[in-house]
C-alpha cells in the first residue's frame, strides 16, 4: 500500500506522523509482541521525537535503531544518536539494551560491519525517513555506490557535506521494511518532492528517497503544504 499524504503546516504534520508512529507502534505489538523502529536522522523528526515521549507505548516492546548516522562521536553536535537521546530517548523508559545506537566514533566500515550484526536480518516494522533537498535519505546519497548494495543491510557512505563520513541503511533493509513512512517539510524540498513524484513509478530513478519502495511493506510519504509548492499533482501513489 502506498499513500501520500499533504498536511496544511509543519504542526499539522507532526501530528499526522505521530498518530501514525503510534498506530504502527502498537500493531506491531499487538501482531509481533514487538516493534523494531529505525529512527530518522537530521533536525525535522526532532519535534516528533519530542510529541512521542508523551506517547502511551509499551517501551519495553519496543527495539529502536537509527536510519543512518554521521561519523562522530556520540555527544557531537551533528549526532542523530545525540539529537535522539535528547528529544526522547532520555525521556522514556526504553531499557538501554534495547536503544541499538550506530557507533559513529569507529571507522565508517568497522561502524557497519558491527551494525549489520547489531540489526540482523529481521524486517524493520518501521523505518522512519526524511529526505534531503538533493533527495537523499538516510545518508544515502545520489550517485552514491552504495546504492548498489544489494546485500548488505548497512552500509558506509560519503556525503557531499560534512561530516562526510557516514553510516546507513541500506535500500535492501529500507526495501525490507514492513512500513516506510517519510516525514518531509519545508519550501526548501519542494522541488526535489516533485522529482520523486516523476520517478516513484520510473525503473531507473536518480533520486535515493524515489529508490526506497518496501518489496511487501507500506510506502507512506507525508509532507507539508510549503514542501508540496514544486508543482508536483496531489495524487495517491
Ligand atoms: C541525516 C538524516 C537525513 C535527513 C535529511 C533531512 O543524517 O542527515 O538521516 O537523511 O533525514 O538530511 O534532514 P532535515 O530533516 O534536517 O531536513
Amino acid at each position: 500500500m502506498k499513500t501520500v499524504r499533504l498536511f496544511p503546516d509543519a504542526s499539522a504534520l507532526v501530528d499526522g506522523a505521530l498518530a501514525a508512529v503510534i498506530a504502527i507502534i502498537r500493531r506491531s505489538i499487538a501482531e509481533r509482541g514487538s516493534c523494531r523502529i529505525s529512527l530518522a536522522g537530521g533536525s525535522s523528526p526532532r519535534s516528533l521525537y519530542e510529541r512521542l515521549v508523551q506517547a502511551e507505548v509499551d517501551w519495553s516492546a519496543l527495539h529502536l535503531f537509527f536510519g543512518d548516522e554521521r561519523c562522530v562521536p556520540p555527544d557531537h553536535a551533528s549526532s542523530n544518536y545525540r539529537m535522539a537521546h535528547e528529544a526522547l530517548l532520555r525521556h522514556v523508559a526504553s531499557p538501554v539494551a534495547q536503544v541499538h545506537r550506530i557507533r559513529g566514533e569507529l571507522f565508517p566500515e568497522e561502524a557497519a560491519r558491527c551494525y549489520n550484526e547489531v540489526l540482523g536480518r529481521e524486517p524493520l516494522d518501521l523505518a522512519l525517513l526524511g529526505m534531503g533537498r538533493d533527495g537523499h535519505t538516510a545518508s544515502l546519497f545520489p550517485g552514491g555506490p552504495e546504492l548498489e548494495e544489494r546485500e548488505r543491510w548497512v552500509v558506509a557512505s560519503r556525503s557531499p557535506i560534512e561530516p562526510r563520513n557516514r553510516v546507513s541503511l541500506s535500500l535492501a533493509a529500507l526495501n525490507n521494511a514492513r512500513t516506510v513512512l517519510f516525514v518531509v517539510a519545508g519550501a526548501d524540498k519542494a522541488d526535489r518532492l516533485a522529482l520523486v513524484w516523476r520517478e516513484l513509478e520510473d525503473d531507473a530513478p536518480t533520486c535515493p528517497a524515489a529508490m526506497v519502495r518496501p518489496a511487501s511493506g507500506e510506502l507512506h510519504w507525508y509532507r507539508d503544504a510549503a514542501a508540496s509548492q514544486g508543482g508536483e499533482s496531489t495524487h495517491t501513489i
